[in-house]
């Protein structure tokens, strides 16, 4: 039974569902926002008539549960709709809007700089975390027996740029193994223990893509200074994920997807990097001299669809409506949610942290022992329509673990039925078994879907 304030609350929200068909999806969670600015974000993470107004700012297919929102994630409509509007007016005439729109989306480095924390002169737009990453993983000077450490648990693309590197310049790449989940001093020792006189950077994820396991970045970037070591960091989980300072974590460089957390449109990306350290990197495609240390140097592409960057300003105030601790408070607690009720299952591992102080929010990974998890994940898609992806090691220059598990990402736009429909579907695995289909498995794709391709 709803009481007053439940109520009017209620009739608040539906009103809202309606009105927000039509208008503004920014504006309506900012009000809704407002409403609940009162109250700590753990007590908004579990105010359904809150998050009811988020979920009605997408135009999903809930004919699926979709808990892959590690690999990408639907825009807000309010984004998509800003990047046909500028679709539409650079396509009048793009010899002149295009130029224009590329002057005014300065506006968006200033307010992307604001929000995560650094100087606008240290943010660039890219069209994601590969291309951020590899800006700077092939933009430094190596020579032949220079060392870079990474991990076994790294993505895989940014595995195979170092891959390149040691083939083309003869670098050594030394890749750490780590257990999951572990504790940041653990992972602070392997690094400091693994340091050479020859290593001269330092790669790793703040949170990884596979069972979201949390490096201690800043502790990490002060080791690595105090040696003249570079730190690259891949945050392509991390920002608009969880709420934290990009200054702060002391790296030089940092890339992110800007599309899966901050829910950007498709195509958009950042680079961090320290301002003293820009000249240090050279650009993807060649810049003058005279942009030695400009920021700016690393997004020339030639000509390229600025209506796609210009939605990142919609998407961007999106998150800032809803709150960055408001969100991260709601992911963890639809993480908790599932891991909470099938962690009492002896068979079920849970390979992320649950521990407080929060180190999981909308990433965490899972198996059940005894069943292989490409076929549970198989069994998932199948059965209950629930997206989700199976993690298993491969070999170099992919990510190389002994760990099975299943990762599990949902989103803001994710409910609580969807959750407890997950719950009931490894509860069914546990029970009855799934059937086993691993040569079909292995041979490709599950519905139309690469594994390899979505995590
Ligand atoms: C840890 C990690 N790094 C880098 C990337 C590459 O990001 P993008 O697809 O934006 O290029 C991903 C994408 O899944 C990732 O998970």
């Amino acid at each position: 039974m709803l009481n007053r304030r439940d109520f009017l609350r209620f009739c608040g929200a539906m009103g809202a569902a309606v009105s927000i068909l039509k208008a503004d999806a920014v504006e309506r969670v900012a009000e809704a926002a407002q409403s609940v600015a009162d109250r700590s974000p753990e007590e908004v993470a579990r105010d359904e008539f809150f998050w009811r107004e988020v979920q009605l700012a997408f135009k999903l297919d809930r004919t699926l549960i979709n808990l892959n929102n590690g690999f990408t994630c639907p825009t807000p409509r309010v984004a998509l709709e800003a990047v046909w509007r500028y679709m539409d007016m650079i396509n009048m005439l793009p010899v002149h809007y295009q130029g224009m729109i590329a002057r005014n989306v300065e506006t968006i480095r200033l307010r992307m700089a604001a929000e995560f924390g650094c100087d606008p002169e240290e943010m660039a737009l890219t069209r994601g975390a590969s291309e951020a990453l590899q800006i700077v993983q092939n933009g430094i000077d190596l020579k032949s027996g220079d060392e870079v450490i990474t991990t076994e648990q790294d993505y895989p693309r940014m595995l195979t740029t170092w891959d390149q590197r040691m083939r083309r310049d003869g670098i050594k790449v030394t890749r750490l193994q780590f257990p999951v989940p572990t504790t940041q001093d653990d992972l602070y020792q392997r690094f400091e223990k693994a340091i050479t006189p020859q290593t001269k950077v330092f790669h790793f994820c703040h949170i990884t893509n596979l069972t979201a396991q949390l490096f201690p970045v800043q502790r990490l970037s002060r080791l690595a200074r105090s040696k003249g070591i570079v730190t690259i960091v891949d945050g392509a989980h991390a920002l608009g994920h969880f709420p934290f300072k990009l200054r702060d974590l002391e790296c030089d460089a940092y890339g992110v997807s800007l599309h899966k957390w901050l829910l950007a449109p498709i195509g958009n990306g950042c680079l961090y990097v320290r301002r003293e350290m820009i000249p240090r990197f050279w650009p993807l495609q060649a810049a003058p001299e005279r942009q030695d240390a400009d920021i700016r140097k690393f997004e020339a592409i030639g000509t390229h669809p600025w209506a796609i960057r210009a939605g990142l300003g919609e998407a961007l105030a999106f998150h800032q409506a809803i709150g960055a601790e408001r969100k991260a408070a709601r992911l963890r607690y639809l993480t908790l949610r599932w891991a909470n009720a099938l962690k009492k299952h002896p068979r079920i591992r849970i390979l992320s942290s649950l521990k407080e102080p929060p180190e999981t929010w909308g990433v965490a990974a899972v198996n059940i022992e005894g069943i292989d998890v490409r076929d549970l994940a198989r069994f998932l898609m199948d059965k209950y329509r629930i997206i989700a992806v199976p993690l298993v090691g491969g070999a170099p220059p992919n990510p190389v673990f002994d760990y099975q598990a299943l990762r599990v990402s949902p989103n803001v736009y994710t409910t609580l039925e969807e959750i407890d429909t997950f719950v009931m579907a490894m509860e069914d695995a546990l029970k009855g078994g799934v059937p086993s289909n691993l040569a079909a498995a292995r041979r490709g794709p599950v519905d139309g879907v690469d594994w390899t391709d979505i995590i």
